[in-house]
C-alpha cells in the first residue's frame, strides 16, 4: 500500500495549475447516457473515480474512444443502449455512480443501479435522488440490493419537484434529476436545487447537447424537456476543492504562491473566512469565466476563525478537514461546525497525534492553536482528511508519513509530484519498503 513520507517545514515556491474538477467530470460523464452522439470533455483530471466512472459507462453501453495519452481527454458515446445494469462490484467502489440512475432511465425508460452503501463521512443516503424520479413518474422498486427504476410508457414526465432535505439540498440528486427531466415530456421545476457549480457546469453542458434550463446556480431550475439531445464539447471546470487545498498549502507554510486557472469566484466563501484569518488571495490575471491566476500570501501568524459549513454559496464541507489543519496553527481558538455531514472529522484524532490540540462536541470541533505540529506516522480515512494530514505533515517539524494514500488519489492527481515541484519534500513510498 502506498504512504507518502513527508519532511515538513519547506516553504513552497512558484506556480501551480488546477486540474479540471473530479466533482463536476463524474456527472458529465454520466451524460453521456442521454444520447446516442458523442461527448468530447477537456481537462478530465486522471483519477481513479474517473477510470471507474468510464469503466461504469462502458459497461452500460457507452465506451470510451482512445484518447492521446496525457490529452486529459475523454470521448464517450452511447452504441449499446440495451444495457441498463450499474452492478455492485463498481457501484462500491466509487459513490458517485448513482450519476448513472437518472441519464438511463430518462432515455432507456429503465434503469438498475445497485445502491450504494454509507461512506466513512456518514450514512450518505439517496432518498431525495429517488423522491425526484418518483416525481417525473418513475416507478422504483428494492430488487437483490439493486434500485429497479422504469418510467411507464417508456418516458417521464415533467413535474414540480422540492428537492430539499434535513442537510439542505442533493448535489448529486440535483445532477440526477437535472439530468433526467431534460428528456422529459413537459415541464420540469426542482425547487431547492442544489446550487453548486458543478451543478452549473452540467446544466452548460446539457444546453449545449440541447436541453432548454433556467435558473441553474440558484435554488429553483426550469427544464422544458426534449425529444433529444445531440454531442457536445465540453470543458471541465476547474476543480474548486483542489484550488483551495492548495491556497491552505501555501498558508500552511507561510508560502507565496501562484495559482493558475483557479476558479476563484466558486471560492468567495473559503477566501472570505481565509481573508479575516490573515491569508490573502489576490487574482493577479482573470483568464476566463471563473478561472484566474491567483497569488496566495499570508501574514506569519494567523489569526482564529469561526466557520460552518453549508451548501454553495457557504463553505464547502469537501474543505473543512483542510482549514481544520490550517486552524491548529493559528493563534487562538477557532471554531469549526459541520453543517453538510456531521461525522466527517475522521482526521481530528489523527491530527492530535501531531501534537493539534482539538475538542469535539458532536458536529463543532472548538481547534486551540499551537506553535507547531510535530510530525508523526498518522493514516487518511477519507479523501479530504488525507488531504488535510497531507497539508500538516507540509507544515510540521519532523517527519509525517501518511498511510492509506489511495484515498487522497482518488480526488487529486499526482499531488505529490506538484507538490515536489514547488520545492515540498514528499515522496511516494510503499509501505512494505519503509
Ligand atoms: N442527503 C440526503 N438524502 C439524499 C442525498 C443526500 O439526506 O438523497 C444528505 C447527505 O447525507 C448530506 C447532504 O444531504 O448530509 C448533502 O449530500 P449531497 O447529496 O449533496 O452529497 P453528494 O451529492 O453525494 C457531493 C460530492 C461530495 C460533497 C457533497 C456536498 C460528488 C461526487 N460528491 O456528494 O464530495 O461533499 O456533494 O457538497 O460530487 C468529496 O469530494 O470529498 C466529496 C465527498
Amino acid at each position: 500500500m502506498d504512504t507518502f513520507v513527508i519532511d515538513g517545514g519547506r516553504r513552497l515556491e512558484g506556480s501551480i495549475r488546477v486540474f479540471g474538477a473530479k466533482n463536476a467530470a463524474l456527472p458529465l460523464m454520466a451524460a453521456a447516457l442521454l444520447t446516442d452522439q458523442p461527448l468530447v470533455f477537456e481537462d478530465v483530471p486522471d483519477l481513479a473515480d474517473i477510470r471507474n466512472m468510464t469503466r461504469l459507462l462502458a459497461e452500460l453501453g457507452c465506451p470510451p474512444a482512445d484518447a492521446p495519452p496525457g490529452s486529459r481527454r475523454v470521448t464517450l458515446q452511447t452504441v449499446d443502449p440495451s444495457q441498463n445494469h450499474a452492478r455492485y462490484d463498481i457501484v462500491k467502489t466509487m459513490r458517485a455512480s448513482i450519476c448513472a440512475l437518472g441519464p438511463t432511465l430518462a432515455s432507456r425508460g429503465e434503469a438498475r443501479v445497485a445502491m450504494p452503501g454509507g461512506c466513512l463521512i456518514g450514512d450518505r443516503p439517496v432518498d431525495l435522488h429517488l423522491r425526484g424520479l418518483r416525481a417525473l413518474g418513475a416507478e422504483i422498486t428494492l430488487e437483490n440490493g439493486d434500485i429497479v427504476a422504469r418510467a411507464p410508457g417508456g418516458r417521464l414526465k415533467g413535474a414540480r419537484i422540492f428537492l430539499g432535505g434535513n442537510f439542505g439540498s442533493t448535489v448529486l440528486g440535483t445532477a440526477n434529476v437535472l439530468s433526467a427531466a431534460t428528456l422529459a415530456s413537459g415541464t420540469t421545476v426542482i425547487e431547492s436545487a442544489a446550487c453548486e457549480p458543478e451543478i452549473v457546469d452540467l446544466a452548460r453542458l446539457l444546453t449545449s447537447m440541447g436541453a432548454k434550463i433556467r435558473g441553474a446556480g440558484s435554488p429553483r431550475i426550469t427544464v422544458e424537456g426534449v425529444e433529444q439531445l445531440g454531442g457536445a464539447t465540453h470543458t471541465v471546470m476547474p476543480d474548486r476543492i483542489e484550488a483551495g487545498t492548495l491556497i491552505c498549502a501555501a498558508a500552511i507554510t507561510n508560502s507565496v504562491l501562484t495559482i493558475e486557472n483557479c476558479p476563484i469566484d466558486s471560492l468567495m466563501a473559503v477566501t472570505d473566512r481565509l481573508r479575516v484569518s490573515g491569508v490573502h488571495v489576490e487574482t493577479l490575471s482573470e483568464d476566463g469565466p471563473d478561472r484566474a491566476t491567483c497569488r496566495v500570501s499570508s501574514e506569519r501568524v494567523l489569526k482564529p476563525i469561526e466557520v460552518t459549513t453549508q451548501p454553495f454559496p457557504g463553505f464547502p464541507t469537501d474543505l473543512q478537514a483542510q482549514l481544520l489543519a490550517l486552524l491548529c496553527l493559528s493563534d487562538g481558538n477557532s471554531v469549526v461546525t459541520e453543517k453538510i455531514f456531521p461525522e466527517r472529522f475522521m482526521h481530528v484524532p489523527e491530527l492530535a497525534r501531531m501534537g493539534a490540540r482539538m475538542h469535539r462536541e458532536g458536529a463543532t470541533v472548538v481547534v486551540s492553536g499551537v506553535r507547531r505540529l510535530r510530525g508523526a506516522p498518522v493514516m487518511a480515512s477519507d479523501l479530504r482528511a488525507s488531504a488535510s494530514l497531507v497539508l500538516a505533515g507540509l507544515a510540521a517539524e519532523g517527519t509525517t508519513v501518511v498511510q492509506r494514500v489511495y484515498h487522497l488519489d482518488r480526488g487529486y492527481e499526482q499531488l505529490e509530484t506538484r507538490l515536489q515541484a514547488l520545492g515540498a519534500s514528499i515522496r511516494r513510498v510503499d509501505e512494505a519498503d519503509l
